[in-house]
């Protein structure tokens, strides 16, 4: 028997071409997007993957076979996965479920084995699988099943990334067909309401996420600043401010999503390279035990302000702090709560993850004002006090 290292210990960590260029894509754009992976320093931040998003074929099989876009990828996609792999990175792709992709190219519906084989031939390592014109007989649960165990048997490792949007009861099933990280939210938009929408709408969720099996909030939007060739992601606002990067990112990563960088990373400011690259923040996310956040919210102003603390390996704590009210509010986090009680002589020795230094010992409780949309972002080690 085999005996192989599971894939996505940890989630996984990468870029991918949808968000800012959706079907503007060609072997030019997703080659100096592995170049810049590289100079960038993203890569040696844990950025690993290129993926190409929907658009990449042509619309039509031939001998039963998905084959390039023969404008975008005139080489062919083996040739681009080669060059990615030159760089030292690993190279992604995406099909559907269903019997058509999302932009309406082929879907892997009752091809499923021999996509995954093709993807092996072109040294794919990672799909992303969506849900898209899935035929309304079909129970989606076993045509993820189907895609896992092709994949799973194709010769090659190849990461599953499932995308079925959180439909169907997804959370319940989608860990027995093989997925190592599953879509569990709709689309997300460059605007702070589509962030804050997705990360709520996972906050109790996090069981549900776990080793080999992550749960995944979407694309990142960080730094794309309203640039999208897809005006529905673009959004009318012109993108979120710095601070609300810095803020969704933190969530992404406290909350253990996979971190897939959505932005034009040809042309990133300094302020979004600073947020991706932040290694504590990706310690956080890249934690062994890969526990989910249990969720504290401010007594006085439940809505807006919370707390999210996570165990990490080690017997240290992630502690992130949110506003996502529209003015400077308090968050004051009882250690009682997180199971430190002031009769144990013990207090917390607080890191501050933005500012990359200790900022002190605190007994009882930890009491800050945040900025209005802003994060607080600790790791916190128990100590005597
Ligand atoms: C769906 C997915 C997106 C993207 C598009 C491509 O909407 O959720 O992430 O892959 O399809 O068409």
């Amino acid at each position: 028997m085999k005996n192989v290292s599971p894939l996505c210990h940890t989630p996984p960590m990468g870029w991918n071409s949808w968000n800012t260029f959706s079907w503007n894509i060609n072997a030019d754009l997703i080659k100096s997007s592995a170049d810049k992976m590289i100079e960038t320093g993203l890569a040696e931040a844990g950025y690993e993957y290129i993926v190409i998003d929907d658009c990449w074929s042509e619309k039509q099989r031939v001998n039963g076979r998905l084959v390039p876009d023969h404008e975008k990828f005139p080489d062919g996609i083996k040739s681009v996965a080669d060059y990615v792999h030159s760089k030292g990175l690993k190279f992604g792709i995406y099909s559907c479920a269903g019997t058509h992709t999302c932009a309406g190219y082929p879907g892997s519906f009752e091809h499923e084995f021999e996509d995954a084989e093709t993807f092996a031939e072109w040294g794919v390592d990672y799909l992303k699988y969506d849900y898209c014109y899935k035929p309304e007989t079909a129970d989606g649960a076993n045509l993820y099943k189907r895609m896992g165990m092709a994949l799973r048997n194709c010769g090659r490792d190849i990461v599953f990334s499932a995308c079925n949007w959180g439909k169907d009861d997804v959370h319940s099933w989608i860990r027995e067909s093989g997925a190592n990280l599953f879509r569990s939210t709709g689309d997300i938009q460059d605007n702070w309401e589509s962030v804050k929408r997705i990360a709520l709408s996972q906050i109790g969720k996090e069981c549900c996420s776990g080793v080999y099996c992550h749960n995944d909030m979407d694309m990142l939007v960080v730094g794309m600043h309203g640039n999208s060739d897809n005006e529905w992601i673009a959004d009318v606002v012109g993108g979120c401010t710095d601070t609300e990067y810095k803020t969704h990112f933190a969530l992404w990563a406290i909350m253990n999503s996979p971190l897939m960088i959505g932005c034009d990373i040809r042309k990133m400011s300094d302020e979004t390279k600073e947020i991706l690259t932040n290694k504590d923040i990706i310690a956080i996310n890249q934690d062994i035990e890969c526990r989910g956040p249990y969720c504290i919210k401010q007594w006085n102003n439940p809505e807006n302000v919370f707390a999210l603390i996570k165990p990490l390996s080690g017997g240290d704590y992630a502690i992130g702090m949110f506003n996502f009210g529209d003015k400077t509010n308090e968050m004051s986090l009882q250690f009682f709560d997180i199971g430190l009680p002031y009769t144990s002589g013990r207090g917390l020795e607080i890191y501050d993850c933005c500012k990359h230094e200790t900022i002190g010992i605190f007994t009882e409780r930890l009491c800050v004002q945040i900025p209005s949309h802003d994060c607080m972002m600790y790791r916190a080690k128990v100590v005597k006090a």
